[in-house]
């Protein structure tokens, strides 16, 4: 059975992005020439998912609306099919749909996504953060291999995980880990997960492997969720509900990003600015050049 619908939180008021946050939700911040969110759909549509349930605020509610087809600008950009082609309308993910759902407090990860599930139908689903875009240039395999190896394994859960610095395991959810699985493929681990904790301190973290922006799960995790109290910050972590699910013996699988591979987060300035520019210069090496030589960009702008 394939995966084909994803839930996608963007309600986040972006805090550590202001005051450009403000002016634009951070999931449409560029990374390179398209929109982080562009970069996510893209990814999800090479997946194989057709359903999107993107999980927005009362003052994001437009975000979606990125993805329709504004008729004055193709009626004005008839004549330069290479500008029409950058168009999400006209690209090989044209056909995905995309459903708004508005969670109308902040109540953390968790709540996101059962408000995410009133924009699904019954079955499985992918969860990609909005804020995080996998591979540079977009070009990752990993939600792809996580749907594949939640459908060959017959999982209750496969999450993506990458190993970070043993300084940095307090931001992210980290790994207890089981047994190896063999996928088959050179700088890719999987492994059974035995546990997970949400931002431990780094004295009593279980691993250096932090949970990395996707998730595929049966639609089993969502009564854990609907019981699931909230923790002291007043949020619902979806991170206690995977550990529900797996003492109550649910088979939830990690599986790494492949060796290299790097997760570009905008939830904060630097980490966006970065990744902007690494995306800049991946798509047009000769970036570099021209703003040394000359301090200006290219000659054609308009
Ligand atoms: C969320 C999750 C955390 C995960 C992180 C990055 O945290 O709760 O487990 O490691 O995303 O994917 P947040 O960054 O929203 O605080």
């Amino acid at each position: 059975m394939s995966v084909i619908q994803a839930i996608v939180p963007v309600a986040g008021l972006g805090t550590r992005m202001l005051p450009l946050s403000q002016a634009v939700p951070k999931e449409l911040l560029p990374l390179g020439s398209k929109p982080t969110l562009h970069w996510v759909a893209e990814e999800l549509g090479r997946a194989g998912v057709r359903h999107v349930s993107l999980v927005t605020s009362e003052a994001k509610r437009n975000i979606g609306r990125y993805f329709e087809t504004n008729s004055e600008i193709v009626s004005r950009i008839k004549n330069k099919p290479e500008l029409a082609a950058k168009l999400w309308c006209n690209s090989d993910w044209n056909s995905m749909q995309f459903q708004t759902v508005i969670q109308a407090e902040q109540l953390g990860l968790g709540h996101a996504v059962l408000c995410g599930r009133d924009g699904l139908r019954p079955g499985p689903f992918v969860l990609a953060l909005g804020d995080c875009v996998m591979g540079l240039g977009g070009e990752s395999s990993t939600t792809a291999r996580i749907v594949d190896v939640f459908t060959s394994n017959n999982a209750d859960a496969v999450i993506a995980f990458q190993k970070v610095p043993v300084d940095l395991v307090s931001r992210y959810g980290i790994a207890t880990l089981g047994a190896e699985l063999d996928l088959g493929e050179a700088g890719r681990v999987a492994f059974h997960l035995q546990g997970i904790v949400e931002k431990p301190h780094r004295d009593c973290a279980p691993s250096q492997f932090a949970v990395s922006a996707r998730y595929v799960f049966s639609d089993s995790i969502f009564p854990i969720l609907e019981q699931a109290r909230k923790d002291s910050s007043g949020e619902v972590q979806l991170t206690s509900a995977i550990q529900h699910l797996i003492e109550q013996g649910g088979k939830v699988i990690g599986v790494t990003l492949l060796e290299g591979e790097e997760r570009f987060d905008v939830g904060d300035y630097d980490s966006w600015a970065a990744g902007f520019i690494r995306f800049a210069m991946h798509e047009n090496p000769a970036l570099s050049k021209l703003s040394r030589e000359t301090g200006q960009p290219g000659a054609n702008q308009a």
